[in-house]
């Protein structure tokens, strides 16, 4: 990835995610030289990637630097105290993108300021390279920044862009938490397996492949999903007998409307939050 940046990428916590994004920028093309990493203790592996890469790391956010971009990826519960020292970063040019669930671009903007920001919220596959990102921009962003955004972030995986900053608790909701509904499918088929006669290490083998290998085929495949569940559907055979209770009025659709809504609304609860964590200590 050629980056046309004018100034450092600051990656600020090079945890999960951030260790992740920082592997995927280097693997990508992105110069060492070019990242500055601010995590107080880096795991020995990603103290190894720094060092090997030749990435510049701090503790604490370095006086006189200005950055290119400000890459945020600490937990949310720490946000609060991380952001205050990281203003001195922003300059003019400078964009900040944000994966903090819950935190919104008000929230953000009161401690850094009206810089252009991106809210981005990535998922868990994010770590293989598999992952895929909802992100929005605020309209302080250039164009060639949210090109550049697009290029740190798609490292991870496909990046959508959406059009509120609503929309991202539905993102949330759907991709963000996703991964864990498709686990929690993998552990329902291996139990009814179990249930239909089979040893549960067994149904649990059979169950994982088979959701994993479906998950690539949907992946590898021009064809969507329906056409994919059509393709394995002989009518009158087993996948249509499993099918017609699956599919049925009370089937998995209202189940996943269910989820799915809740998610969006604890997600919306958590942006209240911390909007009202602001207001209570007279920061709006
Ligand atoms: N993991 C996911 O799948 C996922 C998906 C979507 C969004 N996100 C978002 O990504 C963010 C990070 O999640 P994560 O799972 O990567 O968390 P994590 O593994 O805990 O990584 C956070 C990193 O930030 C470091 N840190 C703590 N205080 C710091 C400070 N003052 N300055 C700089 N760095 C500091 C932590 O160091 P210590 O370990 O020493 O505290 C850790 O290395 C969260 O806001 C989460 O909402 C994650």
């Amino acid at each position: 990835m050629s980056i046309a940046v004018s100034g450092p990428i600051v990656l600020v916590g090079a945890g999960n995610m951030g260790g992740a994004m920082l592997a995927g920028w280097l693997k990508s093309g992105v110069r060492g030289s070019d990242v500055l990493v601010i995590d107080p203790g880096p795991s020995p592996a990603v103290a190894k990637l720094l060092a090997d890469s030749g990435v510049q790391h701090a503790t604490v956010a370095p006086a006189g630097v200005k950055a290119g971009v400000i890459f945020v990826a600490v937990k949310p519960q720490v946000m609060e105290t991380v952001l205050p020292p990281l203003k001195g970063l922003v300059a003019p040019q400078t964009v900040i993108v944000s994966v903090a669930a819950g935190k919104t671009l008000g929230f953000i903007e009161r401690h850094l300021g009206e810089a252009a920001t991106v809210r981005a919220m990535p998922n868990t596959p994010a770590m293989i390279g598999r992952g895929v990102t909802g992100a929005f921009a605020n309209d302080r962003v250039s164009e060639a920044q949210r090109a550049l955004v697009h290029d740190l972030l798609k490292v991870s995986g496909p990046v959508e862009w959406v059009r509120t900053e609503a929309d991202i608790d539905a993102v949330t909701a759907v991709s963000g938490s996703g991964p864990a509904y498709v686990f929690y499918l993998v552990e329902c088929m291996a139990e009814a397996g179990r249930k239909a006669g089979l040893e549960a290490d067994l149904a649990m083998r059979l169950a994982r492949e088979t959701v994993a290998g479906a998950g690539e085929l949907l992946h590898q495949s021009p064809d969507d999903a329906a056409r994919l569940r059509q393709n394995v559907t002989s009518p009158g055979g087993t996948t249509a007998a499993a099918l017609a209770v699956l599919m049925a009025d009370d089937g998995m659709q209202p189940l996943f409307d269910r989820a799915i809504a809740a998610a969006r609304k604890r997600a919306e609860e958590l942006a209240g939050n911390s909007r009202r964590d602001s207001v209570s200590r007279g920061s709006l």
